[in-house]
Order: C-alpha cells, then structure tokens, then sequence
C-alpha cells in the first residue's frame, strides 16, 4: 500500500517521539510518505493528549475538520492515538464514527497491522492495550532528522500527583534497557545527530536491565553516553524532584556534556498546595536540591512547571510559589490554570478557584519568569555561548538560528553549511525571545 500520511501531534514530546516512531514504521512498513498537508494525505493520525481539558477539547474539533476531507474522499483513513484514544478506547467511535483506528501510546507499533485489518474487513479497529515495553522491540530505527534528537527511555509514570491523568493513560513505569537505549543513541549518532534529550515522564526514575544483569539509574546511563563518540550535549526531561538524587547532581559536576539548563517542575511553592498535590516533597526539599545543583553547576538555568488556581489555593499560597521563584531565579516556566480531569482524586477537591482569579494569578506568574528571564538573557550579552546551529533563520536567509545550552535561541550571520553543526557564538544583544551574536571564526 503506498500512499501518504499525515499526524498531527498534541501533547508532550513523549508523543512527539512517537509520531516520529510511527512515521518511520509506517514509512518502512506500509510504504507511507508523510506529507504536512492533510488535504494531500490518505491516512491522517492525530496524537492526542488529555493533561487538561483544552487540549483535549482540540480533538474533537480537529477530528470535526478531518471528517469534511473524508466526506468527500471516503477511502481516507483516520486514526487517533495517544491519552485521549488510551483513556476514552472504544468511546471515540460513538463520538465521532467516522474514526477508524484507535489506538495507545502503547500500541503504535500495530498500526501496519491494524490498518491492514481495517481495509480487509472495513471494520474500524480499537487497540488501546499495555503490552508492557513491546512497542520498542518493533520499531524500526529512527530516521534521522536535523542534530539534535529525542530518545524515549520509559514509558508512563507511577507517580500519581492527585490532579493528573499522566497515569492513568501511560500506564505504570517501564523502562527500557540499557543496551536499547544505548543501541538507539549510537544509532542517531551514525547518523548525524549531535545532541540527544532522554526522555520520560519521571525520566528521573529509570532503572534500565544493565546487559549484565542489574539496573542501571539516569546518572549511570548518561556517564556512559557521555563517552560515545559525537555525543556534544546530553539533555532530559522531565524529571521529578523527589526522585533526583545525589548521583544525578554529582552527574552535572562530573559531564560536561550535560546541558546548562534543567526542567525541574515543582509545580506551587505553597506546602499545603504541594501535600495535596501529593508531590512529595516541601518547599524547602527543593530548594535544597537546587542550592546542591548549583554548588557544581553554578550556571544551570532552571525551569519549572507550575499549575495556578490549584482547588483551595489561597493568595497567601500563590505568594510563596512567587517567593520561590525569584528564590530559585526560575529561568523559564510552563505555567497552567488548573484543570479538572475526571477520576483523578484532584477532582473531587473542594475551594475550586474561580477562573478569573486563576487566570490574574497565572499572568502575575508569567511576568515574574519572564522577568527572571530577561535579566539572565542581559548577563549572557559579551560572553561566547556554545550553539547548536539548527536552522537557516526564519526572517533573514543569510543568518542561521541555533540554540545554547540553556535553550536560548541565537540568531546571527553565517554560511548555511554550519546547520547541524556546533559552533562558538559572540552574543551582541539580548531580544524578548531571542539573542543575537557573531561567529567566532
Ligand atoms: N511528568 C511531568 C509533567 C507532565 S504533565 C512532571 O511531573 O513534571 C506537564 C505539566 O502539565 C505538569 O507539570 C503540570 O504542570 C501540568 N498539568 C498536569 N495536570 C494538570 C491539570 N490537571 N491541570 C493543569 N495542569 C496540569
Ligand atoms: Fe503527572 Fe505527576 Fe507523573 Fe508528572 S510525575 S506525569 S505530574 S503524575
Ligand atoms: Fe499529554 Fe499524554 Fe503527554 S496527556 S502531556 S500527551 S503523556
């Protein structure tokens, strides 16, 4: 079957990982090109995600668009994957009957075989199991795109902070073995890649089968990366402060390719806030981890998650989650208004916090990162920052846009021959979103 594919991806870069996984299966497989244009494609996949309401909404509504271009072309296959096929199954095909294939992020290694189902007995197909790891002993390797890859080294989280669907759509924590993942990295590396960010809701809790029998933890796995030939920056995310212990801090004094920059949500600086988050951890907890991190890193730039207008969050608790940021001097954050998500114990939580409120709150909290932001963007302007180059710069085509260590994009003029590659920067000025630099020859 030839023909082409297009996927839509909603959601984390978990999900990105996989629609990247199941383009080179189906690629490989089915003979599927992808193309960036649903009105060219005859298999259309959405990548669906849960973790709040909006995201979710934008399925269905997405889904509404997609059933126009099959009214009119009734041999378009659509599929929908990810948390909102894992959580709802069976459920999308009453919604929305024109859907043909469901499946989970467990299960996207079945995809040839459920599309060839479908076209031998016109029957929609529903696949939305756990069959533990399976899923990476039947991924073809992945194709290489530009320098800079993720790798996927567990699937789900077992964590279950009380507002959070993460765990019931993911499933339980499994991690993938050492010599896969490694197998993987060397791989990408063969081909190109140059940067790697590992990946995992609590990436922070892998325990990958060691080839000599035992489990390996994060830190052992990137000291061992580290050694492979090109690896030139080693990132990951997102880890869990309860779960990162000592030997991952003594990684970021001992790697040098470990990156300046760390996600390390924590979500509200309020203690209450955090026990009835089930978090696991205080205020202080973290701050401790924090104050260690940068006693050997001392420019790690750090960003955090945090959710506003949690159920019962009063003024005095968003001001500690202030407090903390400027504690912390939080470089970035990905900020949310909470939202309810049906069955998770959050839900059922009283005080819910009126939407306006949670909404000034959630804006208070953006100007202060960005602020924090700013004025660490204004430090880097006279210093030489190591840049990823990845792309030919949008508005200008003689200069190319490349990222630093701590995730800033840099903009500045050179031949298109140094995508992909590593390069010395002269940082010149600092933007709201960007910097701007020369080349050091
Ligand atoms: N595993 C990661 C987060 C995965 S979800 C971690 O623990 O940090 C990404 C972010 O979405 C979370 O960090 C949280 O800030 C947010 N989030 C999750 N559930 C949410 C909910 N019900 N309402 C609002 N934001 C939520
Ligand atoms: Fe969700 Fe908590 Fe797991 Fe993150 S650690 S995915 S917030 S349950
Ligand atoms: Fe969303 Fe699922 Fe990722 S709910 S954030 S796509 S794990």
């Amino acid at each position: 079957m030839a023909g082409r594919l297009h996927i839509t991806t909603l959601g984390c870069q978990m999900n990105e990982y996989d629609s990247g996984r199941m383009a080179d299966l189906l690629r490989s497989e089915s003979g599927l090109e992808t193309t960036a244009d649903p009105e060219q494609a005859d298999v259309l996949l959405l990548n669906t995600c849960s973790v709040r309401e909006k995201a979710q909404e934008k399925v269905f509504s997405l889904l509404g668009r997609w059933r126009r271009l099959k009214q009119r072309r009734p041999d378009l296959v659509i599929g929908v994957g990810g948390c909102v096929a894992s959580q709802e199954g069976e459920a999308i095909l009453q919604r929305a009957p024109f859907v043909d294939l469901v499946f989970g992020p467990q299960t996207i290694h079945r995809l040839p075989g459920m599309i060839e189902q479908l076209r031998a007995s016109g029957r929609a197909q529903v696949d939305v199991s756990f069959p533990e790891i399976e899923k990476f002993d039947r991924l073809p390797e992945p194709r290489v795109a530009g320098a800079a890859a993720f790798v996927s080294i567990m699937e789900g989280c077992s964590r279950f902070c009380s507002y959070c669907i993460v765990p019931f759509t993911r499933g339980a924590e499994i991690s993938r073995p050492f010599a896969q993942v490694l197998a993987e990295v060397e791989g990408l590396l063969d081909g190109g890649v140059r940067e790697v960010t590992l990946l995992g809701q609590n990436v922070n809790a892998w325990r990958g089968a060691l080839p000599g029998g035992g489990h390996g933890d994060l830190a052992t796995l990137i000291r061992h990366l580290a050694r492979l030939n090109g690896l030139e920056r080693l990132r990951f995310t997102t880890s869990h402060p309860l779960e990162f212990g000592d030997a991952l801090i003594d990684a970021y004094a001992e790697v040098p390719q470990l990156a300046d920059y760390l996600h390390l949500p924590v979500q509200s600086g309020s203690d209450r806030i955090l026990a009835l988050m089930q978090r696991g951890y205080t205020r202080l907890e973290y701050r401790h981890k924090v104050r260690r991190l940068r006693a050997v890193r001392p420019q790690l730039s750090l960003s955090s998650d945090f959710i506003v207008g949690f159920p019962g969050e009063t003024e005095a608790d968003f001001r500690q989650t202030l407090e903390l940021i400027a504690e912390v001097g939080f470089d970035q954050s990905f900020s949310f208004v909470y939202s309810a998500r049906p069955g998770t114990p959050a839900a059922n939580l009283p005080d819910v916090v009126p939407r306006e409120l949670a909404l000034e709150r959630l804006a208070r909290l953006q100007e202060r990162v960005d602020g924090q932001a700013r004025t660490i963007s204004a430090a880097m302007v006279g210093s030489v920052q190591r840049v990823l180059v990845e792309r030919p710069a949008r508005r200008n085509p003689r200069q190319l846009a490349g990222r630093t260590s701590n995730m800033r994009w840099v903009n500045f003029d050179g031949p298109a021959g140094l995508v992909h590659r590593f390069v010395d920067v002269h940082i010149t000025e600092a933007l709201p979103n960007s910097l701007r630099g020369r080349l050091v020859a």
